[in-house]
C-alpha cells in the first residue's frame, strides 16, 4: 500500500486540481460541473470504503484461525495419522476456508460498487457536458476544440479519482493488518529490569516466602499456595507429586517465567525481582518438560547453552548427560543434523541432549522438569552420579514421576494440589507422608513383582 500510495497519491490530486484550473479557463460551466461530480464521487468512494473496512478486519482474524489449522496439521502430521483424523481435519479446513471465502466475497461486493458509481458519474458528467457544449458551439459561443480539451480534462479527473480509490482500498486493506502489526509492536513487557537491576548472583540458595500464584493474575486461581521452602546451593531436591499438582508451575517461580502474585522468591538472597533477567536466567538452567531441539548439527543445538563453547567442552557435558555414547555411534557424530522438531532422534536421546545443552550453561541452578522420563533408569542414575561428582556446587532441582530418580535427594518436596504436602529425605517422608508412602510403595513393589 506505501509503495502504490507514495507515486499515485502524490501524482493524483495535482492531476484534478490543474486539470479543473484548465477547465475554468475554458468554461466556468463545467468547472462548476466538476465541483458538484468530484465531492459526489469522492463521498461515495469514501462511504463504501467504510462499509467493508470492518469485513476485512474479520478476514484477517479468520485468517489466523486457518493459518492456526495448517501449521498445527503440519506440526502434528503424526499424531493426526495415528488416530486417523484426516477427514475430519480436511473437513476443518474446508470449513474455515469456505468462511474465509464468504466473508472476503462480501468485503469484496461491497467494494465492487467502486466500478459503477466511477462509470455512472463519468458518462453523466460528460453527457451533459455535450449537451452544454453542444449549445454552445451552436450559439457560437464555444469552439469545438474547447468542449473537446473539457471532455478531456474531465477524463483526466475522472483516471486520477479512480487512481485514488484503488489506493484507497488498498490502504484500507493494509490498514487491517497495520493494527494487528502495530499491536505486537506496542506490546509492552510486562517483566522491566529495574535501574539498579542486580547482575550477580551470588549463590544457589533458593527460598520460597509465603508464595501464592494464579496463572490468571490477582484474584484468579491460586496454583501454588503459601508455598515456604529453603533450598540451601549445592543441594540436590526432588520434587514429586500427581500430575497437575504444580510441579512445573513452583519451578518457573525461578527463573522468574512467571512473577509470583503473592508473596517472594529469592534466588541468591536476593528477590528474582531485583535481578537483571538475563543475569538471572543465565545462573538459571531449566531442562523444560516440552523442550525442542533445533534444526542444525549436535554441536550447534548443544552450543545454545553457551556459543563460545570448544568441541571438548560439548563432548564433556554430553558425557555428564549420558549423551555420549548414543552420539558417538551415529555415522557424523557430533556433527549428526537434527532435523526440525528433533524428529530424528529419539525421545531419551533427545532428552539427554537437553539436559546437556542445559550443563553447558555452567549453572548455579539447574532445573529438570521431568526431563529423564524417558530414560531408562540405570542410565538415570549414572546421570545422577555424574551431577554428583562433577558438578557439586550446582542446586539441582529434580522433578519426576519416578521415585527411583529422586530417592537419594537431600531433600523431597511432595507437592499435593498446589500446596506443599511434605518435605524431608525419603527416609522421613516414609514415616510421616501418606502421599510419599503410598507412591513408594506403589512403584517399588511393581517393580519387584517384575523381576
Ligand atoms: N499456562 C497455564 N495457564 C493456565 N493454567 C495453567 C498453565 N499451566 C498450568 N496451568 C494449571 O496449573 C496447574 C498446575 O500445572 P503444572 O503444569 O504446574 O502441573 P505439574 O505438576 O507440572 O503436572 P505434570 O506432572 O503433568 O507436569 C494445573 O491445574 C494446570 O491446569
Ligand atoms: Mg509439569
Amino acid at each position: 500500500a506505501y509503495m502504490m500510495s507514495i507515486r499515485l497519491l502524490a501524482r493524483a490530486p495535482f492531476m484534478i486540481i490543474l486539470s479543473w484550473i484548465m477547465t475554468l479557463t475554458i468554461s466556468k460551466p463545467a468547472s462548476i460541473l466538476f465541483l458538484i461530480a468530484i465531492p459526489f464521487l469522492g463521498g461515495t468512494l469514501l462511504f463504501i470504503a467504510k462499509a467493508a473496512h470492518p469485513h476485512f478486519i474479520k478476514v484477517f482474524d479468520e485468517y489466523d484461525v486457518l493459518n492456526n489449522s495448517v501449521q498445527e496439521n503440519v506440526n502434528a502430521s503424526r499424531v493426526v495419522k495415528a488416530f486417523v483424523r484426516e477427514d475430519y481435519e480436511i473437513e476443518k479446513f474446508h470449513g474455515i476456508s469456505r468462511y474465509v471465502y464468504e466473508l472476503f466475497t462480501k468485503a469484496e461486493k461491497i467494494v465492487a460498487w467502486n466500478a459503477p458509481v466511477m462509470q455512472f458519474t463519468m458518462y453523466t458528467v460528460v453527457l451533459i457536458l455535450v449537451a452544454i457544449g453542444g449549445r454552445s458551439i451552436v450559439g457560437g459561443t464555444m469552439e469545438v476544440g474547447e468542449l473537446t480539451s473539457v471532455i478531456v480534462y474531465a477524463l483526466q479527473i475522472i483516471g486520477s479519482l479512480m487512481m485514488v480509490t484503488f489506493v484507497f482500498v488498498m490502504i484500507m486493506i493494509a490498514e487491517a493488518s497495520t493494527d494487528r502489526i502495530v499491536g505486537v509492536l506496542d506490546e509492552v513487557p510486562e517483566m522491566q529490569d529495574q535501574a539498579d537491576a542486580v547482575k550477580n548472583v551470588a549463590d544457589g540458595s533458593i527460598d520460597f516466602d509465603h508464595v501464592d500464584f494464579s496463572y490468571g493474575g490477582e484474584g484468579g486461581n491460586l496454583s501454588l499456595k503459601d508455598i515456604n521452602l529453603h533450598i540451601k546451593s549445592g543441594q540436590t531436591v526432588g520434587i514429586i507429586g500427581g500430575t497437575g499438582s504444580a510441579k512445573s508451575t513452583l519451578v518457573q517461580m525461578i527463573p522468574r517465567l512467571y512473577d509470583v502474585t503473592g508473596g517472594s522468591v529469592k534466588v541468591g538472597g536476593v528477590d528474582v525481582r531485583e535481578y537483571n533477567l538475563e543475569a538471572l536466567r543465565d545462573q538459571v538452567s531449566m531442562v523444560l518438560q516440552k523442550n525442542v531441539l533445533f534444526s542444525g548439527s549436535i554441536y550447534e543445538n548443544i552450543r545454545w547453552g553457551d556459543e563460545h563453547a570448544s568441541d571438548e567442552e560439548v563432548q564433556r557435558v554430553c558425557r555428564l548427560a549420558q549423551a555420549d555414547g548414543f552420539i558417538n555411534e551415529f555415522p557424523d557424530g557430533y556433527n549428526t543434523m537434527i532435523v526440525q522438531g528433533g524428529n530424528n532422534v529419539s525421545g531419551g536421546q533427545k532428552q539427554r541432549l537437553c539436559i546437556a545443552r542445559a550443563l553447558l550453561k555452567k549453572p548455579k541452578i539447574l532445573i529438570l522438569d521431568d526431563s529423564t522420563s524417558a530414560v531408562d533408569t540405570r542410565t538415570d542414575a549414572l546421570i545422577r552420579k555424574a551431577f554428583r561428582e562433577e558438578i557439586p556446587d550446582t542446586t539441582k532441582l529434580i522433578i519426576a514421576q519416578r521415585v527411583s530418580s529422586i530417592e537419594d535427594a537431600d531433600q523431597i518436596i511432595v507437592l499435593d494440589d498446589g500446596k506443599i504436602a511434605g518435605v524431608g529425605t525419603s527416609e522421613e517422608l516414609l514415616k510421616t507422608n501418606e502421599i510419599y508412602r503410598e507412591v513408594y510403595e506403589s512403584q517399588v513393589k511393581g517393580g519387584g513383582e517384575d523381576e
